[in-house]
């Protein structure tokens, strides 16, 4: 006889991606389907919480019907229904919450409740299994965090940004260098035409603790283009780009090869929309080749660092398994944050 697969149907809402997917076993992306707003966002420089949410509204439903579609299987051969229920924009995160807890009372389903910034980490385990402990690096729009994992659902924050996150201080200075949001990936291109020419300022990278600045950055990288505005003088993009790039990338590999360093881990995980960037990508493995480091890197594929349903999917299979299950009275918490599973 052989065993029944465990399908899981997994919903991600809490920013400007809708996107369900199917997972088999925790591991296979049976379906990952993805609908981004971004057009609809660009022209306001920003995610604007009303549209995103109508956005979702729009979306779900055929998302949804795409993702069985996709995966080639039905209501009935679910085993739980995922969902992000936080951090997030309140509106955006109910549409999915809303979705997900009807499925599950329909079809009777388990309801497994996901945190976002777990789910980003949860993504590695596409790469290969996960061992602890494990730090995971997440940079994102909203988040730069150093997070501890001494086991499979234990969260411990022991580097936080003190003020703007990583993704959150590109697309600031994209907005200056004219780049559209959300500037990440077209910033990360440019620095890779460029020499770091600036010398921007790299914060906090000789104190004794694991936290990061980046309002510092953003604000020297602002008054350098409108002084030179001033001047009259044109100043190189891409040497702007590969500069901001430098110091970013520096703090971050410094910092984070320091904690994983000293607190022996098994595995390095990089997580989040800024883990995209080639720029961080290459200096990490490049500082653990040159200091002779002996912890795996695992860097999900690009596909998998942005906002996706597929590692909300990765993450409901860890929370299924340690019966983290959520009833129908669940709600939308926009600041959720670390550790969650004892907070339901
Ligand atoms: O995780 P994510 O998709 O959404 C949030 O949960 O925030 O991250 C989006 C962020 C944006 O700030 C975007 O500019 C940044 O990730 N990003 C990048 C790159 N690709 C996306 N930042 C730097 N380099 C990239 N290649
Ligand atoms: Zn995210």
């Amino acid at each position: 006889m052989t065993e029944k697969k465990e399908l899981i149907l997994a919903f991600e809402s809490s920013c400007d991606e809708t996107s369900v997917a199917v997972i088999e076993n925790g591991q296979r992306i049976l379906s990952n389907v993805i609908a981004t707003q971004i057009k609809s966002h660009q022209r306001f420089g920003g995610v604007v919480p009303e549209v995103a949410s109508r956005h979702h509204v729009e979306q779900i439903t055929l998302c949804t019907q795409e993702a069985l579609e996709q995966a080639g299987v039905t209501y009935a051969d679910l085993t739980a229904v995922a969902v992000t229920y936080g951090p997030g924009l309140v509106g955006a995160l109910l549409i999915g919450v809303t979705a997900a807890k009807a499925i599950a009372y329909a079809h009777h389903l388990p309801l497994v409740p996901v945190n976002h910034m777990a789910g980003h980490i949860y993504a590695a385990r596409f790469v290969k299994p996960l061992e602890y402990p494990l730090l995971a690096l997440l940079v994102s729009g909203g988040h730069t965090e150093l997070v501890y994992m001494p086991a499979a659902g234990q969260f411990e924050i022991i580097g936080d940004t003190r003020d703007d996150a990583a993704g959150e201080a590109y697309d600031k200075i994209g907005r200056v260098l004219g780049v559209p949001y959300p500037a990440g990936k077209e910033i990360d291109r440019l620095a890779h035409l460029g020499q770091d020419t600036f010398n921007f300022p790299r914060a906090m990278l000789k104190e004794d603790n694991l936290d990061f600045s980046f309002s510092g950055l953003k604000s020297a990288f602002i008054n350098t283009v409108h002084h030179a505005d001033q001047i009259g003088e044109t100043l190189d993009q891409a040497d702007l780009a590969a500069s901001f790039q430098a110091s970013v990338v520096e703090v971050l590999v410094t910092k984070t090869l320091r904690a994983a360093q000293s607190l022996k881990v098994k595995q390095l995980v990089v997580a989040g929309g800024v883990a995209a960037n080639q720029g961080l990508r290459e200096g990490l493995a490049a500082g653990i080749e040159s200091a002779g480091l002996d912890f795996d890197l695992i860097m999900p594929p690009l596909r998998l660092c942005g906002d996706n349903g597929a590692m909300i999917g990765a993450a409901a299979h860890i929370a299924l398994a340690q019966n983290t299950l959520a009833d129908l009275d669940l709600n939308a918490v926009p600041s959720l944050d670390f550790p969650y599973q004892n907070e339901l």
